[in-house]
This record gives structure tokens, C-alpha cells and sequence, in this order.
């Protein structure tokens, strides 16, 4: 019998939805089928509006971007069903991540916000759907964040290496897999992954993203911006740490250096090599014994920066392709299996990685209409 279960996600990137339908029946995930809804311009712009730090939004456009999120989440979800035939009655759960507008996990009063109105969810594709599992682990402590590693564990850990993970999304983050089941999981942001290229891409040439690295490779990297990039104080800050777009920001580029010293394109060249450098050094430094590094997220795309993280490193660097999952589809798989265990009464959080003080049962629970006749 399959267990299936439907991981939403959508990250800092804000390049649109990726909905994965999973079936954990079996020793490990099987992907059943996969959708990605690519934002609308004008969504984005509004997003982007929406989560700029201090952003003078009203309550009104606060509102109705998280029903609306929510209906495009719902839509995703019903899209991919229509696609795989397969019914919603058959679905266990969705995990739905939500769209992060704001994390603040070392604010006085810590929290992570995200958006896209789980009642919406639930009520217009008829299933069950688990929400705001930051939270929780914020609540108890935690910065919230990464909440993949305990996913990773369970699909990518292998007791006759030691592995490491690296989702590079906007944000990139490594967990850390040692061979023994019994040896403490690391796992924590490095810092940018696509983020500053992204706006500085965008910036200069009013693109999403630098296709292939092709820009960044027309410049030359600028080691003395480089090391100057690197002091930043998030970088030597030991784990459990997480980080956000809001502090990766166009505004940092502009604190730490004035961009009319340099040619754009050699300043794009540099911050690809700084996400590459900052993943390769938090390797080195937490997890030396590492003999395989498997890659996922939208960074894989990226040849550039994968030839400079392959430069870096001591060991293979690999696509997680080949050991289980498509690099496009591991964080949406990741929250079908988070929706999974807080249905199961199982936390989701890895103590050790969040910081938090306990583990937790993530999420708030948004159940699907039953069937019966008072709910006709
Ligand atoms: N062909 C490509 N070349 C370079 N970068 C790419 C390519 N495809 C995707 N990306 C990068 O991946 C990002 C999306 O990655 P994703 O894993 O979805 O991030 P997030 O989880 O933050 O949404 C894009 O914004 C872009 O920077
Ligand atoms: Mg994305």
C-alpha cells in the first residue's frame, strides 16, 4: 500500500513553488510525481515588496499575498493530482513550508514568518495539510532553521561514508552525515547560496538569476573583495546558526564594499566564489572527515559555481541525483516527510542542529473536511 504524502515548498528565492508528491512506503522516499509553478513578475515584485526589512506594507497587503500564496499552493497541489491521476482521497497529508517573509530566529522576541494561508490549502484540495513548522522549534529555543538535515539523515545517510549535504537555494545550508548513526548530525546556513548573485544579476541586468554562471565566468574574481566579503561576522559565528535574505540583502553588498570600484561583472564573479568558498570552508572546518559532498538545490544549475566548489574541496563533489533524489526536488520532499512525522507524533527538528532545547512535533494541523453528510 503507498503512503503518500505532498511536500510544498518554496524558497528565499522566490523563483516559484516546487510541489513533490512522495511515497514513503519502503525503505526510502519514492517520488511519485514532481510540479513546479513559476512565479508570476508581479508576484515576486510584491513578495519582494513584502519582505524587505522594515517594508511599509498595510495589514491589507499583508493579508490578502498570504491568501492568495495560498491559493496558488492549493492550485499547485491540485495540478500535480490531475497530472499523476491520482486522487486526493489517496493523499495522507501536504507539508506545506509557506513562503518565508521574514526570519529573525536572534531577534529579542525570535521568530520566522511564513506565508500562504493553510486553511485555503486544506479546504481547496480536500487533504490534510501541516503549516508553520518553524515555529515551533523557534519556540523551543531553536533558530528554526535548517529543518531539511533530519530528512537528509533519513534518506542520504550511509554507514560506509561520510557524507555531506549542500542544498544551495537562496540561502545555502550543509548537513553533516558521519557513517555512524550514533554521531551527532551538524547542520546550519553557510550563508548566501544563490541570493547575492540573484540581486546583483538583477540589479545590473534585470535578470533572475545568471544562467549557468555564464556572466559570472566573463568576470574575474577579486580575491581582496573576496577576503573582505568573509569578515563578515555570520561566517566565523559557530553553529546552530541560520540566516535569511533579509540579512544577505542588496543593502550588505553595499555596506561592505562601493560597487563603482569594480566592474560588474567581476563583483558577480566574486560572489559566486564567496558562496562557493563559505561552503567549502564550513565543510573543512566542521566536518573534515567528509568523503563524498552531494548537492542539491537550484545552485546545482549553476556550472560556475560548481566548478569553483569542486576546486575547493578534498573530496567528490556530486549531484544527489544519483544517491536517491533530484537535486530540484530534495526540500519539497523534505516537507512531505516533515507533514509525515508530526502525523506520526514525531518531531521534526534535530536539536542538535536547531539549537532548540527539545525536540518538537513541528507544525499546526489544518484538517481535511471529512467526509459525511454535515460537512456536505
Ligand atoms: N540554470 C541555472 N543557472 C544558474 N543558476 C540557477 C539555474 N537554475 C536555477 N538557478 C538558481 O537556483 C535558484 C533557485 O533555487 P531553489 O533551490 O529553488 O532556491 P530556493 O529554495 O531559495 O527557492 C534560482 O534563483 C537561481 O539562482
Ligand atoms: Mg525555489
Amino acid at each position: 500500500m503507498p503512503e503518500l504524502y505532498i511536500g510544498l515548498m518554496s524558497g528565499t528565492s522566490l523563483d516559484g513553488i516546487d510541489c513533490a508528491l512522495v511515497d514513503f512506503n519502503g525503505e526510502k522516499a519514492h517520488l511519485v510525481g514532481f510540479e513546479y509553478q513559476p512565479f508570476q513578475t508581479n508576484i515576486q515584485d510584491l513578495i519582494q515588496k513584502l519582505s524587505k526589512p522594515d517594508a511599509l506594507i498595510s495589514l491589507k497587503e499583508y493579508g490578502t499575498m498570504d491568501a492568495q500564496l495560498g491559493r496558488l499552493f492549493a492550485e499547485t497541489v491540485n495540478s500535480l493530482l490531475a497530472k499523476v491521476s491520482i486522487s486526493a482521497a489517496a493523499v495522507q497529508a501536504i507539508g506545506s513550508h509557506g513562503l518565508t517573509i521574514y526570519h529573525a530566529p536572534d531577534a529579542e522576541f525570535p521568530f520566522s514568518l511564513q506565508i500562504g494561508d493553510p486553511n485555503i490549502i486544506a479546504e481547496q484540495t480536500s487533504i490534510t495539510t501541516v503549516a508553520d513548522f518553524r515555529r515551533r522549534d523557534i519556540a523551543a529555543q531553536g533558530q528554526g532553521a535548517p529543518l531539511v538535515p533530519a530528512f537528509h539523515r533519513a534518506i542520504f545517510h550511509d554507514s560506509t561514508e561520510f557524507r555531506c549535504i549542500v542544498n544551495i537555494g537562496g540561502i545555502a545550508n550543509i548537513t553533516v552525515l558521519p557513517k555512524h548513526q550514533s554521531e551527532k548530525v551538524i547542520g546550519f546556513d553557510t550563508g548566501p547560496g544563490n541570493t547575492l548573485m540573484d540581486l546583483w544579476i538583477k540589479q545590473q541586468k534585470n535578470l533572475s538569476y545568471d544562467k549557468n554562471g555564464a556572466w559570472a565566468q566573463t568576470g574575474r574574481i577579486n580575491h581582496d573583495l573576496v577576503s573582505l566579503l568573509k569578515q563578515d561576522v555570520y561566517f566565523d559565528t559557530p553553529p546552530p546558526k541560520s540566516t535569511g535574505k533579509e540579512y544577505f540583502s542588496l543593502p550588505w553588498i553595499y555596506q561592505h564594499f562601493d560597487p563603482l570600484n569594480y566592474k560588474a561583472e567581476d563583483i558577480q564573479a566574486s560572489l559566486c566564489f564567496l558562496t562557493a568558498i563559505t561552503i567549502c570552508e564550513a565543510i573543512k572546518k566542521h566536518a573534515p572527515a567528509t568523503e563524498r559532498i552531494l548537492i542539491c538545490g537550484g545552485g546545482i544549475h549553476n556550472d560556475y559555481l560548481l566548478e569553483l566548489i569542486r576546486q575547493h574541496s578534498t573530496c567528490p563533489v556530486e549531484s544527489t541525483e544519483q544517491y536517491g533524489a533530484h537535486p530540484d526536488h530534495v526540500e519539497a520532499m523534505a516537507f512531505a516527510w516533515l507533514a509525515r512525522q508530526t502525523l506520526n507524533n514525531l518531531p521534526g527538528n534535530l536539536k542538535e542542529v536547531t539549537g532548540a532545547l527539545n525536540a518538537a512535533i513541528l507544525g499546526g494541523i489544518y484538517p481535511a473536511r471529512p467526509l459525511g453528510s454535515l460537512f456536505i
